[in-house]
């Protein structure tokens, strides 16, 4: 897909995904947060980009306007169906904040999504029940034959805490991999909002450092993307 030539640019893989999702049924994962930071990273990478807000609080597209950044809210199933893959045509990536819930919403996102990154708190609790959304991913890529391609990360890790080895293993069945990379948990990351910025945007070592991984975190889902689609 043609891109704005920007400073920032990084080299990505040629083939990516349109409709990117954020899921999980768990509230406080960090959907939102990871919805409209890839939001505003792929816009600083020279893509036209829209975030669709599919969850009824309508953070994220508060979040986005603050930002002047392209958002639409759209929290109705039938309208997902129908409209996501209008926006997929009319940009080169659509980011979905997905609501925190297993839904109706949750599944018309899923069906029509080409990645699904799944954020996951890195407790034993929260690792363990993720099974209703690996559970309807799994569902979905049955329906696709394949497609979405989706992942877990873990979000939030304190220093020093889980291994991503016994992430894994708590990760039940292994279904749906696990990403390598792992956001930390950081203050910046919940100041943001307040701020009407992203860690793209703030000045200072920790958002700079945040900064990094994030696009870490992304690159890794699209190469995921790339290899598997
Ligand atoms: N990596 C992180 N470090 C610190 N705070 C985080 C991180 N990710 C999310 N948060 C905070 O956790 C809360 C829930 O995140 P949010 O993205 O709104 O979750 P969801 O959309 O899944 O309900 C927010 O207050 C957010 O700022
Ligand atoms: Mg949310």
């Amino acid at each position: 897909m043609p891109r704005l030539k920007t400073k920032k640019a990084v080299a990505l893989p040629t083939k990516l995904p349109k409709i990117v999702a954020f899921a999980n049924q768990k509230g406080g994962a960090g959907k939102s947060t990871g919805a409209v930071h890839a939001a505003d990273w792929f816009a600083k990478q020279g893509y036209s980009t829209v975030l669709v807000d599919a969850d009824g609080q309508q953070s994220s597209s508060e979040w986005m306007n603050e930002l002047k950044l392209n958002y639409e809210v759209i929290s109705n199933p039938e309208a997902l169906f129908d409209e996501l893959p209008k926006l997929a045509k009319s940009h080169d990536v659509v980011i979905v904040d997905g609501p925190g819930n297993a839904s109706e919403v949750t599944k018309a996102v899923l069906i029509r999504s080409d990645l699904v990154l799944i954020p996951c708190r890195d407790s034993m609790i929260d690792l363990a029940s993720t099974g209703k959304i690996v559970q309807f991913v799994r569902q979905a890529k049955e329906i696709r034959g394949g497609l979405p391609v989706a992942a877990i990360y873990l979000n939030a890790v304190k220093d020093n805490t889980i291994l991503l080895r016994e992430a894994r293993e708590a990760l039940q069945d292994g279904l749906l991999p696990l990403l390598s990379t792992s956001l930390p948990d950081r203050q910046c990351i919940k100041d943001a909002p307040g701020q009407a910025s992203t860690v793209f945007r703030m000045k200072g070592e920790s958002p700079r450092i945040v900064s990094d991984v994030y696009s870490q975190l992304l690159i890794e889902a699209l190469k995921l993307f790339e290899a598997e689609s």
